[in-house]
């Protein structure tokens, strides 16, 4: 799918979505913010939610007093709802990137992450060359000793969502895919239901990047 394909899919669901509505929405995204609760960050650390739609995980963020958190999607139309949602409190502590993470113009101007935070975002690449360039960008802006927070549809998940063909992991493929400068240090199935009542399982799962790059 080109770029311009992927970004009109993504703005057209968001145009006139009702966000509570969206098969992947959570009111309170509990496992990300557990999985992050067990990172070793300070409230100034940098944070990347790779992805973020309309997610409600920067109003959290923001409570719990980060302060350097990077919202980035495909859909200006997602950016902006999200801003539009989180308001005030989210002024100069949230800053909203429209860009792609298989193409990206303006994300490898930022300065590294402590976290990367991707849910729901990375089983729709499912070309080669595609899940390359998503690693290949996870790994550049990940500072050392940063963390990757994933969660992907599992084995067991549905294999199209929003229309669109998604690749189904365990946390072994993902640690595969992130390779051997990462060191798992946990991982769990865990099934969303969508606002209509259907199961959608997942894997989650949290690395941390070395420290120094293996020899
Ligand atoms: C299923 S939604 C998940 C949203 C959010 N992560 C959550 O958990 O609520 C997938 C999101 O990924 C975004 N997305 C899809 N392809 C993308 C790409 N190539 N670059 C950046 N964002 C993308 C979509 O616009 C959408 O907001």
């Amino acid at each position: 799918m080109s770029r311009i394909s992927r970004k009109r899919h993504w703005e057209r669901i968001y145009e006139g979505a009702e966000e509570e509505k969206l098969s992947w929405y959570e009111e309170v995204p509990t496992l990300s913010l557990d999985l992050a609760g067990q990172c070793e960050l300070d409230q100034n650390s940098r944070i990347l939610i790779a992805g973020a739609g309309t997610s409600r995980l920067a109003d959290f963020l923001l409570e719990r007093g980060f302060t350097d958190i990077i919202a980035t999607d495909i859909s200006s139309q997602a950016l902006a709802l999200l801003k539009r949602r989180l308001g005030s409190p989210a002024a100069g502590k949230v800053t909203f990137v429209a860009d792609d993470l298989l193409q990206p113009k303006l994300l490898p101007g930022f300065s590294p992450v402590q976290l990367w935070h991707d849910r729901a975002v990375l089983h729709f690449f499912i070309d080669e060359e595609d899940r390359q360039a998503y690693f290949d960008l996870l790994r550049q802006m990940l500072a050392p000793g940063g963390y990757a927070l994933l969660a992907a549809f599992n084995l067991q998940s549905v294999k199209m969502c929003s229309g669109l063909p998604v690749m189904n992991y365990n946390a072994e493929m993902l640690s595969e895919a992130l390779g051997d400068e990462f060191e798992l240090l946990s991982s769990f199935d865990y099934t969303h239901h969508t606002p209509s009542g259907e199961p959608r399982p997942y894997v989650y799962g949290l690395w941390r990047k070395a420290f120094q790059r293996m020899a």
